[in-house]
């Protein structure tokens, strides 16, 4: 039975080869910032209030003009096609069904405008990575405009890959190479590859510089794996701005005079997060510098988390603290992985039942009052 976000992530090891489920659950290195990111959010304990009527919880969060009915979204993965053929699309399908917006990562497996249309309305945003051809990013920055996507995130805390040892150590690279242990792998995994050969390989379309156009996987591979634009600083946001008039948001933020400097150069909002602990592993927690960080932002601009969210009470513990919303990563993944878009919906329900019933027995109605009542207790995060 699928009861809990570690079923779904059981399931999921149960259903993928290794080297994928291992792409997925893992961090870099050493992975104490994946450990760091789960064990400060369980030190965080909710003092609850009681006698308060909580007979309507509303869930729903406002952004920038939109009504999110969940106070979390999905953050942006790369290679979804790796976990599922199509897996864009059903992220981002599940996603509008549920009234909360999808993020497509430049490194996605199916074309933005593909993704737009499949998911069939609702929110779509785009998360950029900047290479050093800066062609391909203002070329992809125009055809999400033109799909209608509504927010651009750009993600600032990948100047270069992180090292992901478990990656190493299966044999998982870029460009993709049939290696003996992976081809054992897929052997155990049947299903997976009958899905796999009848959906083609992943290729990461979105980086052709002309609509229609395919790059060698060793060519796109190059691009993502090694070509990062490391020349990005605050003044390239201008040339940013230049292409883009929507909301704009970075992602990776841990420093609080990092989010003072973001919203003086105009960003329309912050993501904290360390990747969900796949870059530096020294990292602190999102959680834990959350606090210091929306304090630094003084109300100018929302302030989101992702990286660790498990749960209803991590949403109402991030919330408390003073984030507006939060993005999951691995935890829709698990849900692609076991039942593609209605694993990912199913997910969903399951943080969505988690939060109400988590702010009753807190009790508050609202993310607002949540973050009235907030108490520190026991351990203080840092
Ligand atoms: C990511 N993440 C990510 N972020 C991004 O900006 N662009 C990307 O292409 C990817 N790709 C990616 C692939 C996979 C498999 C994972 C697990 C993560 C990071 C992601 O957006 C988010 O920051 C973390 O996943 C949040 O942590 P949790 O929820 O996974 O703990």
């Amino acid at each position: 039975m699928l009861l809990t976000m570690e079923d779904y992530r059981s399931r999921a090891r149960k259903v993928l080869p290794r080297f994928v489920f291992e792409f997925v659950d893992g961090g870099a290195e050493h992975e104490s910032c994946l450990q760091a990111n789960r064990d400060d959010f369980e030190r965080i304990r909710l003092t609850p209030r009681v006698l308060r009527d909580t007979r309507e919880v509303d869930a729903s969060v406002e952004v920038y003009g939109s009504t999110w009915r969940q106070p979390f979204a999905l953050a942006p993965t790369g290679l979804n096609g790796v976990v599922r053929p199509g897996g864009d699309g059903m992220l981002a399908r599940a996603a509008a069904e549920m009234g909360v917006p999808f993020v497509l990562s430049t490194a996605s497996n199916q074309r933005a405008e593909e993704v737009r249309a499949i998911a069939g309305g609702g929110e779509q945003w785009l998360q950029l990575y900047v290479m050093q051809d800066r062609r391909l990013a203002e070329q992809l920055v125009r055809r999400a405009r033109t799909a209608g996507y509504r927010a651009l995130v750009l993600t600032a805390d990948v100047p270069v890959g992180g090292r992901r040892w478990r990656d190493v150590r299966n044999g998982f690279s870029m460009p993709f190479r049939v290696t003996p242990r992976i081809a054992w792998d897929v052997a155990r995994r049947p299903g997976w590859a009958l899905r796999m050969l009848s959906g083609g390989s992943p290729r990461f379309v979105n980086l052709a510089e002309q609509p229609g156009e395919s790059l060698s996987m060793e060519v796109q591979a190059s691009l993502l794996a090694r070509s990062m634009d490391r020349s990005l600083t605050w003044d390239s946001l201008r040339w940013l701005r230049s292409l883009w008039g929507g909301p704009l948001l970075l992602k990776g933020v841990l420093h609080r005079e990092d989010a003072v400097l973001a919203a003086r150069h105009g960003v329309d909002g912050l993501i904290v997060s360390n990747h969900g602990g796949r870059q530096l592993d020294a990292a602190p927690s999102s959680i834990s510098v959350l606090p210091g960080i929306v304090d630094a932002v003084a109300g100018r601009i929302p302030v989101f988390l992702d990286s660790g969210v498990r749960s209803g009470a991590d949403i109402v513990r991030a919330q408390a603290l003073g984030a507006r919303a939060v993005f999951i990563g691995r935890p829709a993944l698990y849900g692609l992985a076991c039942g593609g878009a209605r694993g990912v919906a199913d997910v969903m329900r399951l943080l969505a039942e988690d939060y109400e019933r988590t702010m009753i027995l807190s009790g508050s109605a609202s993310a607002r009052q949540a973050r009235a009542s907030w108490e520190p207790a026991g351990q203080p995060v840092q």
